[in-house]
């Protein structure tokens, strides 16, 4: 399948501008040409439309407790009905962000294409606040629950339509900075998660397949990679880093597992920061990533 790069350049869903440029920074460490070089076909669909940025009201502090949400919803919209027509046209999406609040826009468009979509949330966190329970007001922090069918009406609503992913078709693999709501709600309806902990116990190989156990009654398996559920020793350009991450090396073996079991449908990749970051190596890391993803084999 031809591969789609969609441009996802969002900084809305938290405080710090230059996630915006987290799409040109992996296309600057040669995203496209590193996907060709394996021989797959890419088409780059270029960024997305963004509602403008206002520095004043995007730093200041904002009532509600919810930052941005007339831009996090506008940007959603817009990414939904990209990714629809992405599947729509044969072609396997690529989202590229942009903050991961990018991911309400993503999955509402995928989830008009499966009946029991799955979802991976590779992510140091969540993301399953709702404004009463954020520390932050951050809408980064929400989109897993929105998509699940909390929230705010207007981020629930995104494409048009409610509750995309059931919770029993989710797996959290990374979890390590939860908040005290995000813990409650994650027990209360019994979410699949794998925290830094389990991931130390079981190995990398035994997380993975149990995840796609877990997800075998699914139609489709959409993967979100936060790169902060990586060590910020390997993916330090990102804006809310928690020590104790997962390595480079385990992420590339979840990447080649999931690659060659043929049942991840869609996937995006988000929070590269290239403000923040070290000479773009987590935009160069995030590029790896993808190379195995998309079907680079060691021998
Ligand atoms: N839980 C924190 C919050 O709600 C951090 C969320 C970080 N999310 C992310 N996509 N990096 O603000
Ligand atoms: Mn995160
Ligand atoms: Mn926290
Ligand atoms: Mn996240």
């Amino acid at each position: 399948k031809t591969i789609e790069i969609i441009g996802a350049p969002s900084a809305f869903g938290q405080r710090k501008l230059g996630v915006n440029m987290g799409p040109d920074a992996m296309r600057y460490a040669d995203l496209i040409e590193r996907l060709e070089a394996i021989g797959r076909v890419v088409e780059d669909k270029g960024n997305i439309e963004s509602p403008a940025i206002d520095m004043k009201k995007y730093r200041s502090e904002q009532e509600g407790g919810l930052r941005n949400l007339p831009e996090v919803v506008e940007f959603c919209e817009t990414l939904c009905s990209e990714v629809d027509a992405t599947i729509a046209a044969g072609k396997y999406p690529l989202v590229i962000g942009g903050d991961h609040s990018i991911a309400m826009g993503t999955i509402s468009g995928v989830k008009k294409h499966y009946d029991n979509l799955g979802v991976i949330w590779y992510d140091a966190h969540g993301d399953l606040n709702i404004a009463d329970s954020s520390p932050s007001g951050n809408i980064h922090g929400m989109p897993l629950r929105a998509l699940i069918g909390d929230g705010h009406p207007d981020l629930v609503n995104i494409g048009g339509y409610k509750e995309k992913v059931k919770v029993e078709n989710i797996v959290l693999i990374g979890m390590r900075d939860l908040d005290e709501g995000e813990k409650a709600y994650i027990k209360e309806v019994g979410i699949k998660t794998y925290t830094m902990s389990d991931i130390d116990r079981l190995g990398m190989a035994r997380v993975i397949e149990e995840t796609l156990a877990h997800l075998k009654n699914t139609d489709g398996i959409h993967l979100s990679l936060d790169v902060d559920a990586l060590d910020p020793l390997e993916t330090p350009g990102t804006g809310t880093t928690v020590p104790g991450g997962i390595s480079y090396r385990e992420s590339h073996l979840a990447l080649e597992m999931l690659h060659d079991s043929e049942r991840i449908t869609s996937m995006e990749i988000v929070e590269v920061n290239p403000l923040i970051d070290l000479h773009n190596k987590t935009a160069n890391q995030a590029v790896g990533l993808l190379v195995t993803f998309f079907g680079d084999k060691l021998l």
